[in-house]
């Protein structure tokens, strides 16, 4: 017995290096001297990496895993919602891919109303009539197109080998499919749910119609918008009462635009332009947090909790009046992002006591006064999932992607002989004026239902630059949380010098001018500062967790990929 003691102290001393090492996982950044891939599921972020390996960029990782994640992530992955993909290119170029949504041509303001003008419930949240033309498919497809260096088909295989092969659910996948709004739907129900007879943890689950649907799209791309394929999809929604047609999928275009650019303390902030309302809400929080030494007040110390929340008051304050399609009404994006803007708002910052939102009020500034009048606020609801991927490839290419259904599995709605799962986008568009709804998010009647026009989004996929060398990449879903979920990680990183996984992992706290509440999740807050926050006037409401921040951060000594995962819902960064 004796002489196997050595062997045995060996092996103790492993087990216990190696429960070392899963307790830190999700606690530190993983570190790759190369590339990295940050998404919600291992399989997607293996397949990112794998691409990569095989000689990809980052467009081709970041298309492949965005395809993977339509077939293991079907709450949010998918093939018939959309989303925004920034890129920055090693040689310093950005370009920004707007693969967002758009209203049918069918569409009108008042299609969610009843004849008495009340808002039917559910109507643009679940079934055909809340589907808005998807764009996730085309956005993929062109951005590998322009960017990628391997064939779709290639960049496609993993996630048709994932549908057609299937793989094995997690707790968490399994647990999301028991959804009970699928049930409504024969197909989602026959897919998702086995007929009610309910997939369990570690059963492989194939898609064998997805697959089939995936295979389409390699082979010829085109016809999603203008084929075979397209003509099922209308007939199929068409069928179910939606009012998505032929010419509405033919006519979808993907949309490059200007990314909203600034600074925060000398680093670089580049993110989403409309229609999403994210980078700009971002760059006004930053910018009015820059008049403050946030380092010296500490991170989530109620003072600089109270700092913050105030910032976003006022950017959401803003949002809600003047957000909207670009396309179809002017958003003055260089003014809300003005510096100068920035500093008068400051000054209407109590340093101790919240100021209550029903007392806010803008402080003048040029070309916003005139706007300002012209407009009133309405009601929208947010939904439910949504998800992010950040991409660096060895060559420094990044991509931060996030991509949408608005709701857990959109609509509900699975589109018969297809296998993929239909947005309910049409519902982050104003319903109607002035009716607060579940989430209570406020925006302005230029974001009304129009035909032809894209609804407002709060996605903000970001990369932040030190020296002009790239630095983060960030996202997350989350709805109107997500930009505080991506200000409040840059701030951790910039202010308070914490880790990439550090900042990810931090306790978030949120505030969208209405409801006037001061979310915050339910754990890691010191129990000392809840009450100073009561005591400076704000209702505070302490709920689970949100978002799914998936980041990466690039080490500007060593170059390294520092990759980090967000624990709260158990995806990874793979990296090499
Ligand atoms: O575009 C948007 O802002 C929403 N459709 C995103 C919804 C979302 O992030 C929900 N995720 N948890």
């Amino acid at each position: 017995m004796l002489k196997h003691l050595p062997t045995f102290r060996f092996l103790l001393a492993l087990m216990l290096f190696s429960a070392c090492l899963s307790s830190a996982e999700g606690m530190r950044p993983v570190h790759a001297r190369r590339a990295m891939v940050a998404s919600v599921h291992e399989l997607a972020s293996q397949t990112g990496a794998d691409t990569m390996r095989a000689g990809g960029n980052a467009v081709d990782a970041a298309v492949a895993a965005g395809f993977a994640l339509a077939v293991v992530h079907p709450a949010a992955g998918n093939l018939g919602g959309g989303g925004f993909l920034l890129l920055r290119l090693a040689n310093g170029e950005v370009h920004f891919l707007d693969f967002r949504e758009k209203a049918p041509a069918k569409a009108s303001a008042g299609m969610y109303l009843d004849a008495k003008g009340n808002v039917i419930p559910q109507a643009s949240q679940i079934g055909y009539r809340a589907v808005a033309v998807p764009g996730s498919v085309a956005g993929l497809v062109e951005a590998q197109r322009r960017w990628g260096k391997l064939a779709l088909k290639q960049v496609m295989e993993p996630a048709i080998r994932l549908a057609r092969d299937g793989f094995a659910l997690r707790y968490t996948d399994a647990h999301a499919l028991r959804d009970e709004l699928l049930a409504q739907f024969a197909e989602s129900k026959r897919i998702f749910q086995r007929n009610g007879n309910y997939y369990e943890q570690g059963e492989i689950f194939r898609q064998p119609e997805l697959a089939r649907t995936l295979e389409r799209i390699a082979q010829d791309p085109d016809d999603f918008y203008h084929g075979a394929l397209a003509r099922e999809l209308a007939a199929a929604i068409q069928q179910g009462g939606g009012l998505i047609s032929t010419d509405d999928l033919a006519n979808y275009k993907v949309v490059e635009r200007r990314a909203v650019r600034g600074t925060y303390r000398g680093y670089q902030v580049i993110s989403a332009p409309p229609p999403s309302s994210g980078g700009v809400a971002l760059l006004e929080t930053l910018n009015i947090l820059e008049g403050y030494d946030l380092h010296a007040l500490g991170s989530r110390s109620a003072k600089s909790i109270h700092l913050t929340v105030e910032s976003f008051r006022r950017a959401f304050f803003d949002r809600a009046e003047f957000m909207s399609d670009p396309d179809f009404t002017p958003v003055p994006v260089a003014q809300l992002i003005d510096k100068q803007f920035a500093a008068r708002w400051r000054e209407s910052i109590d340093p101790v006591r919240a100021t209550p939102s029903d007392s806010l009020k803008r402080p003048k500034f040029e070309a916003l006064d005139q706007l300002a009048s012209t407009r009133a606020p309405m009601a929208v609801r947010e939904g439910g999932n949504t998800t992010h991927l950040s991409v660096v490839d060895p060559q420094g290419n990044a991509v931060a992607m996030t991509t949408t259904l608005n709701d857990s599995f959109g609509s509900r709605v699975t589109v018969p002989g297809l296998g993929f799962l239909l947005n309910d986008e049409m519902d982050d568009f104003t319903v109607k004026p002035g009716v607060a709804n579940l989430y209570g998010l406020i925006q302005s009647a230029a974001n009304a239902i129009a035909p032809n026009k894209r609804p407002l989004s709060s996605m903000t996929p970001a990369i932040v630059l030190k020296d002009e060398r790239l630095f983060l990449v960030l996202g997350s879903p989350g709805g109107a949380t997500i930009i505080s979920t991506v200000a409040n990680i840059i701030m951790g990183v910039i202010d308070f010098g914490l880790d990439i996984q550090q900042a990810v992992n931090a306790p978030r706290f949120h505030q969208q001018w209405v409801p006037d509440e001061l979310r915050l999740e339910k754990f890691g807050f010191s129990p000392d500062t809840l009450p100073l926050l009561s005591n400076g006037g704000y209702e505070l409401k302490q709920t689970g967790y949100w978002g799914d921040a998936e980041c990466i951060a690039v080490d500007p000594r060593t170059g390294d990929r520092l990759g980090a995962s967000d624990g709260r819902n158990g995806g990874r960064a793979i990296g090499f």
